[in-house]
């Protein structure tokens, strides 16, 4: 009942002439994939507008990589959520570790954040994740748990079904080091289980959660055979037509 979600996070990477030739050669290369297999490029805010000349008679979908929290205003270097909704976007990505780790986003900013992507019917793809001191003291999925409540604070349940989660282990971000199927499977099975208490079963199975860190062709399979994982939220692949329309052709194999 859930379709996958294959996103690419290209993060500060490809600037308009680099974004129309990985949107060109994406669009050579990706499949013809079934209605079971959403797909969503999150390039940089300068290079939307190039997206959207390249995706044009494309069922790929674009998402920014943040926004600000208030409609528009005195706030220097920072873009709305109507701004985005005007370049062409359906998504954004809020609270990546990237933006909580170097860019102090609190987990009060996240929430506002998503409140306002919801406002403007922007789908936000919320990230969690925990650091590796988290994961070896045994306090994940405690850690993990409580940003999930956080980010959804007032978030009622006619909305809820609308947003997209993305476990993404700090530890396994950029590093070429994954979690193993089953450590992805499991928080994503208590994620989920989470869900359902702060929602309902119902509203949970309908939520898309994401697995993101170090997903590529080459281990795509296996995260995304879990019966939890929905999809991934893919950085450093996802700059590679080639892997990420190999990653795409997994998940539509899986469909
Ligand atoms: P990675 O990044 O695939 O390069 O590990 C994932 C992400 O940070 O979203």
């Amino acid at each position: 009942m859930r379709n996958f979600l294959i996103a690419g996070n290209w993060k500060m990477n490809a600037g308009p002439a680099a974004a129309a030739e990985l949107l060109g050669k994406l669009r050579e290369v990706k499949p013809d994939i079934q209605e079971e297999v959403d797909v969503l490029v999150c390039p940089p805010f300068v290079s939307l507008s190039m997206a959207v000349e390249k995706l044009q008679g494309s069922d790929i979908q674009l998402g920014a990589q943040n926004l600000h929290f208030e409609d528009n205003g005195a706030y220097t270097g920072e873009i709305s959520a109507t701004m985005l909704v005007e370049s062409g976007c359906t998504h954004v990505i809020v609270g990546h570790s990237e933006r909580r780790q170097y860019f102090g986003e609190t987990d009060e900013i996240v929430n506002k954040k998503i409140h306002q992507a919801l406002n403007y019917d922007l789908v936000p793809v919320i990230c969690l994740g925990e650091s590796l001191e988290q994961r070896k003291s045994g306090s994940h999925k405690q850690v993990v748990a409580g940003q999930l409540k956080a980010a959804l604070e007032g978030v009622d349940d006619n909305t809820a079904p609308d947003v997209v989660i993305a476990y993404e282990p700090i530890w396994a971000i950029g590093t070429g080091e994954t979690a193993s199927p089953e450590q992805a499977q499991e928080m994503h099975e208590y994620l989920r289980s989470e869900l359902a208490e702060l929602y309902d079963e119902e509203i949970a199975s309908h939520i898309r959660i994401l697995y993101g860190g170090s997903m590529k062709p080459a281990n795509a399979e296996e995260l995304l055979g879990q019966p939890d994982v929905d999809g991934g939220l893919i950085g450093g692949a996802s700059l590679k037509a080639v892997d990420f329309s190999e990653i795409i052709n997994i998940a539509d194999k899986l469909s």
